[in-house]
């Protein structure tokens, strides 16, 4: 059953049913086929996934686990060759290793090197051609020499920007303090203008490993140096047990490798032999991910998400201007200016610079030079009285001056902490801010917001939500996450929900966003995921005919609530095996892809 379409709407389909069940669910008129699964090969020698007899050699050459970002790049003018990009923010092992079970990630049971390297192999990225066929279909291109996976087991990356060479970038394995094995974590992330696939390290501090405990068996970080700055990013996490095993997870024996990471990495998918570029000019923190734009001038501007509750929205603004030279251009991520975000109550926004030596950021105050600025980017803006927001993902601008800021939820702020910009106590379902930067310029140093929608059930007047009252029953959602805008300048959301869908009773889904006219607010389901399930990507080609959805960890998340009971082992009785539905095969995290039955420009 599927709703009328609205009338007026921008968007031309019928609404899908919400719901959560099995499967994934398109809108009518829509084919969603399944493009990489967790574990398919990717190169010409790779070898085809056995679950059972799983390798860390073997995954490095298969598709990695929960697809998070995927960007796409043209290989040739018509544009049915190209290059996917897609991150692997992190592993679900209860999925993925038969037997091991619902472990307690405290205590590690089960866990042995063998799986820990696997779980480092599958996290990452991965860089393959495709193509489409003249069924309309995309398809793997398997022999092209343009695949690979980018892991934090073995892709070398070179350090760069303000801090690259610091002494607390320094390590046993790179005293140098200017090479770093691999990136974690990878959420959401960018393509550039010029065609390099930008990966945002995300929520690095859980790698992190520790044996130095205090009373109450809590990680004891007082004995080290840096201390406020471990604590204010939450470092160690140990939400992995790869400290067990490999040195630099440990930062009793290399304190300083924790500095590495939380930064943006550049990877150029036309160049397989090219080192990935970790960027420490666009600072470090919990990046969600890093969307770009091109100023009216020509400097490139990053809008990016500091993934935690109370933490902040951040850009850039590159000190150069693109160019044709596309070798020359990955330099603008070098140099520039990070500014982090001040919403004042009067619907302006004030970008405030991170440079040493102005205002706060002094040595005085523990700041001695830049890079100390940006290896503790989260202590200078605190300094500087950033506005503390409901867990900013990611950040679409438009390329007019606008952009768009998912803030997912936050239920830990309590009435006494709103401001105007995030309004709501005890937030479970998140809102949207509409950015305008002065005079249209994404650079300028000020601009204006306003809230687009506050989302949740609009029925249920305690939510305090906010849609376009066309809204259906079926078109709110709660907690966005990752957002595109696509080739009509139109705005989708995909959510993520995480354990608590039961809030809403709907699955995670893609959902087209009304931001102008009478409509301004609307939003309709296009695309369900499976139960367990989060829905990424999204990303659309540039003729509007494809769109690329990634659906992460199905049959995990709340899914103990789906059958009223707790299972012992996932892996042997999940709440779903999308997408294979084999009862050898355990839900796989993929790639789907969304093309118009008969051909033709999605929603137009
Ligand atoms: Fe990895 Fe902020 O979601
Ligand atoms: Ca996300
Ligand atoms: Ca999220
Ligand atoms: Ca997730």
């Amino acid at each position: 059953r599927q709703a009328a379409a609205a009338t007026g709407s921008r968007y031309k389909f019928k609404e899908l049913t919400a719901g959560n069940d099995e499967t994934h669910h398109i809108a009518e008129g829509y084919d969603a086929d399944i493009l990489l699964r967790w574990g398919d090969p990717i190169t010409a020698d790779a070898p085809e996934f056995d679950v059972m007899n799983q390798t860390a050699a073997a995954q490095l050459k298969q598709f990695g686990y929960n697809n998070d970002y995927v960007g796409f790049w043209p290989l040739n003018d018509e544009g049915t060759r190209g290059v996917l990009c897609v991150n692997h923010e992190y592993t679900n092992e209860e999925v993925m290793f038969p037997g091991l079970g619902r472990q307690d990630r405290q205590e590690f049971a089960g866990m042995m090197q063998e799986l820990v390297d696997i779980e480092m192999a599958a996290h990452g990225g991965t860089v393959v051609e495709i193509a489409r066929g003249e069924d309309g279909k995309w398809a793997l291109v398997r022999d092209s020499a343009l695949n690979r996976r980018i892991t934090p087991l073995d892709t070398e990356m070179t350090i760069s920007g303000p801090a690259a060479g610091h002494e607390r970038m320094k390590t046993n394995a790179d005293p140098e303090g200017m090479t770093v094995i691999g990136t974690v974590n990878n959420c959401a992330g960018g393509m550039t203008p010029w065609g390099t696939y930008l990966m945002a390290e995300e929520n690095f501090h859980g790698y992190f490993w520790t044996e130095v405990m205090d009373a109450d068996g809590k990680p004891d970080v007082s004995a080290h140096d840096h201390a406020d700055s471990l604590k204010r990013y939450g470092v160690p996490g140990l939400w992995y047990a790869w400290g067990k095993f490999h040195d630099r997870w440990n930062i009793d024996k290399e304190p300083n490798e924790p500095n590495r990471w939380g930064w943006i990495v550049e990877v150029d998918p036309m160049d397989p032999s090219a080192k990935p570029v970790k960027h420490t000019a666009l600072g470090r923190f919990r990046h969600e991910g890093a969307e770009t734009t091109i100023s009216p001038d020509g400097h490139l501007v990053v809008y990016s998400g500091d993934d935690n509750r109370f933490d902040y929205l951040y850009k850039y603004v590159s000190t150069g201007t693109v160019s044709d030279d596309r070798s020359a251009n990955s330099a603008l991520l070098s140099d520039g200016t990070l500014f982090v975000a001040r919403f004042d109550e009067d619907g302006s926004i004030t970008w405030m610079p991170l440079v040493h030596g102005e205002g706060p950021l002094t040595a005085e105050n523990g700041f001695a030079g830049q890079a100390d600025v940006l290896i503790d980017t989260r202590l200078a803006a605190d300094a500087l009285g950033a506005t503390p927001m409901d867990r900013p993902e990611d950040v679409q601008p438009r390329g007019d001056g606008t952009a768009y800021v998912m803030l997912t939820n936050n239920t830990r702020r309590k009435a006494d902490e709103v401001n105007a910009a995030n309004p709501r106590p005890e937030s479970s379902f998140g809102h949207i801010i509409e950015i305008k930067e002065d005079g249209g310029d994404p650079a300028a140093p000020r601009g204006t917001w306003s809230i687009l929608v506050k989302c949740g059930d609009p029925s249920i007047a305690e939510v305090g939500a906010q849609w376009n009252p066309e809204t259906s029953e079926n078109g709110w959602f709660g907690s966005p996450d990752n957002c595109a805008i696509d080739a009509d300048g139109r705005l989708w959301i995909s959510t993520d929900q995480g354990s608590s869908w039961a809030k809403t009773g709907k699955s995670d889904g893609l959902y087209a966003l009304e931001t102008e006219g009478d409509l301004r607010g609307h939003s309709q389901l296009f695309f369900r995921c499976p139960i367990g399930g989060e829905l990424c990507g999204p990303y659309f080609t540039a003729d509007n005919e494809t769109l690329f959805l990634a659906v992460q960890h199905p049959g995990t998340d709340g899914t103990k609530d789906f059958k009223g009971f707790e299972r012992d082992s996932v892996f042997e009785d999940p709440a779903t095996r999308w997408p294979d539905f084999d009862p050898a095969m355990p839900p796989r995290p993929s790639v789907v892809v969304v093309t118009r039955q008969g051909g033709g420009k999605i929603a137009l």
